[in-house]
């Protein structure tokens, strides 16, 4: 011990007792729990890897991440000063808005005032001495996330005695993931859609979804002419040639017994009678995607049992086509055959055949492209030859297309109604000539509302925003941020908030298990299904753990999802820290979500969860909130389990970021 002092007395001798400071620079830390609004969070570059620049000055160090995005640092009272360049990457779109802060022990140090692309940095550097928790922000400046690119340039903390890495590092505990969907019965129970759009003429492929004990056989009465069912397998093909609606009996059966559901059948002009549920090859493998990912996903939809649960489509995204600056000979190649017919990359070598296989298993295929001649990710497009892409896609066997803008700005006279209509409109007449029903969804990221008028175009769903990433500022701020559109959806035309970010994801080849905390999971699932949002699957469906097969597989909630009244939920009530949504289901009832989301206008302090969340937060639903007179029977949809009938209000405690999803009947004429 004491040699030890007097060596650290004869260092401070030496070299001041300064000698035990320390300088840390942001892009050095931890940064696996900075908050996201999009993209990843990268070290010494922008968000979307370019040089950090802002206002036209480039800056080596420094953090490239996109608001809402927050981070917290554990300085233990052990800081300095804290200083810093920040502002907007110059890689931003102009409508780029944002405010920084510097929050300390739950006070505002600093903040930047309202930051635009093109704006100069503006210099931090303010003493933390004292400070236990440092906090840094960026918020969207209450006008959405999009284009909200930043950098902490040039950060770095001063510190008067070393901190490790692990010390300054404030990471939430880790809630172990808690499964609430009980195991299905062995008795049969029905599930999946219970409406089923078809144009007469088309090829029928409609999988009867059902849990319980194998060996089942299914059966179905009243089946219109033109169709049969493979009473082994449950799947229904053949074509109904003239326009109708029929009601038909569909029966699963096996040892334990019998269950029976009415299936609506529409053969007219409207497909899509209920959202989409599939899996999109996005969220997982982005550019990594090729044949085998994209069979070993429809071996795992059978082989995990989602396929009992209605889960039907097989999506390929971006990537398949050939990428005509591409280095790489796989990609690389002729983009159209000499009749200007698409052709696929080297990753997928018979298209044809690939959708053999998916449909082999009673499943469906989707694709991706776009209006201009390259895709977001720089693959051929449909530009100029939509009518020979639709038709391709239609000898392909493909069931579903998603029509993503990308590089269509260059072709665009400009951002009115007109022209974001135009290249959907070409695309939807283009369908129309392939004999096949191919689900319409247009991806553009809400730019025109384009909730206002997809429908009128002719889509089946339309991206309501920018992509979703798998962080609580992302998921929330989307699903929480469709408020208002419910009064555009319905059966056969969809709002679509993007694709689910549970399971292991990660825009490949690496993938990693969902940022999202278990509630937060719960949340995104249960919102997903009262916003009649389509449910595309965005991991690795070869690695699924049971807590994601669990929230994928509970029936009474997807049931919420494919109600055939397709009604999307509205925001009866927020707060700022609590949310009350309702949808009304067809059999009279409402399904309701209580959410403790703490995702609306709030102070910088209140976006840090450890500085402001409670563990759990009361909230109450009253019967007359939500059209029901007297009486009112609950129950616990997660749960599947009764909760009592209530008078007039109950109350829950639901988890922070969680939700109460409950539905409702009234048990009195009402
Ligand atoms: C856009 C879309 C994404 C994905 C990529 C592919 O960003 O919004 O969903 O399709 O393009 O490049």
């Amino acid at each position: 011990m004491k040699n030890i002092s007097s060596v650290l007395f004869a260092l401070s001798l030496l070299f001041g007792t300064k000698s035990l400071a320390q300088t840390l620079w942001l892009d050095d830390l931890d940064l696996s729990t900075m908050e996201i609004g999009w993209g990843t969070v990268q070290a010494r570059k922008s968000v979307e890897g370019n040089p950090l620049t802002i206002g036209g000055q480039k800056f080596e160090r420094g953090v490239g991440t996109h608001a809402v995005s927050t981070f917290m640092v554990n300085l233990g009272g052990k800081g300095k000063r804290f200083s810093a360049s920040v502002g907007v990457d110059d890689e931003a779109g102009d409508k780029s808005s944002v405010v920084f802060y510097v929050l300390a022990d739950k006070k505002v140090l600093w903040q930047s005032g309202v930051m635009k692309k093109g704006d100069a940095s503006k210099r931090i550097d303010i003493d933390v001495r004292t400070v236990k928790l440092l906090g840094l922000l960026v918020t969207d400046a209450d006008d959405g996330i999009d284009y909200d690119h930043v950098d902490w340039c040039d950060a770095k903390i001063e510190l008067i005695a070393p901190r490790t890495k692990a010390q300054l590092t404030v990471r939430p505990p880790t809630l172990a993931p808690y499964v609430l969907t009980p195991k299905p019965s062995d008795l049969p129970r029905i599930n999946g859609a219970k409406a089923f759009g078809v144009r007469p003429g088309n090829p029928f492929l409609y999988t009867i979804a059902a849990t319980g004990k194998r060996p089942m056989k299914f059966a179905a009465k009243n089946l219109p002419k033109g169709l049969t069912l493979d009473e082994s397998t449950g799947r229904i093909t053949g074509t109904l040639d003239k326009r109708g609606e029929y009601v038909v009996t569909l029966i699963a059966r096996n040892a334990p017994g019998q269950s029976e559901l009415d299936l609506r059948i529409v053969s007219g002009d409207n497909i899509s009678l209920t959202p989409p549920m599939g899996w999109n090859s996005w969220n997982c493998w982005a550019e990594a995607v090729d044949d085998a990912k994209v069979r070993a996903a429809a071996d795992a939809m059978v082989k995990s049992g989602l396929v009992n649960h209605g889960w039907t489509y097989i999506n390929i995204d971006d990537c398949w086509m050939v990428k005509p600056d591409a280095k790489d000979p796989v990609l690389a190649g002729s983009p159209r055959d000499s009749n200007g017919m698409i052709n696929s990359n080297g990753k997928f070598p018979d298209m044809k055949a690939l959708s053999e296989y998916v449909h082999s298993k009673g499943l469906k295929l989707g694709i991706y492209s776009g209006p201009g001649p390259l895709t977001c990710a720089g693959f051929t497009a449909s530009y100029k030859h939509e009518v020979q892409d639709a038709q391709r896609f239609g000898e392909w066997g493909v069931d579903y297309l998603k029509y993503d803008w990308c590089s269509y700005s260059q072709v665009a006279k400009d951002r009115s109604l007109p022209a974001l209509k135009e290249p959907y409109a070409v695309m939807r007449a283009a369908l129309d000539k392939a004999p096949r029903d191919i689900v319409y969804s247009l991806c553009q990221y809400g730019w025109g509302d384009v909730w206002e008028w997809g429908a009128e175009v002719g889509g089946n769903c339309w991206r309501t925003t920018g992509d979703i990433v798998d962080t609580w500022s992302s998921m929330a701020g989307i699903g929480f941020k469709q408020a208002g559109h419910e009064k555009y959806a319905g059966p056969g035309h969809w709002n679509d908030p993007d694709m689910l970010v549970v399971g292991r994801v990660g825009w490949g080849p690496q993938l990693h298990p969902t940022r999202l905390t278990p509630d937060e999971q719960y949340t995104h699932i249960s919102l997903w299904c009262l916003l009649s949002a389509p449910l595309l699957i965005g991991c690795d469906m070869s690695t699924l753990d049971d807590f994601t097969l669990s929230l994928l597989t509970n029936d009474e909630v997807l049931a919420i999802n494919q109600d055939r009244l397709g009604r999307q939920a509205r925001r009866l009530s927020n707060d700022n820290v609590r949310q009350i949504w309702v949808k009304e289901m067809e059999d009279g009832s409402k399904t309701v979500g209580l959410f403790y989301a703490d995702d609306g206008k709030r102070t910088p302090v209140e976006y840090f969860g450890p500085w402001t969340k409670k563990v759990k937060m009361k909230m109450t639903l009253r019967g007359v909130d939500i059209g029901i007179k007297g009486k009112f029977r609950v129950r616990d949809l997660w749960r599947q389990k009764e909760v009592g009938v209530f008078e007039k209000e109950t109350q829950t405690a639901v988890p922070y970021h969680g939700v109460a999803l409950l539905r409702v009947w009234g048990t009195e004429k009402q």
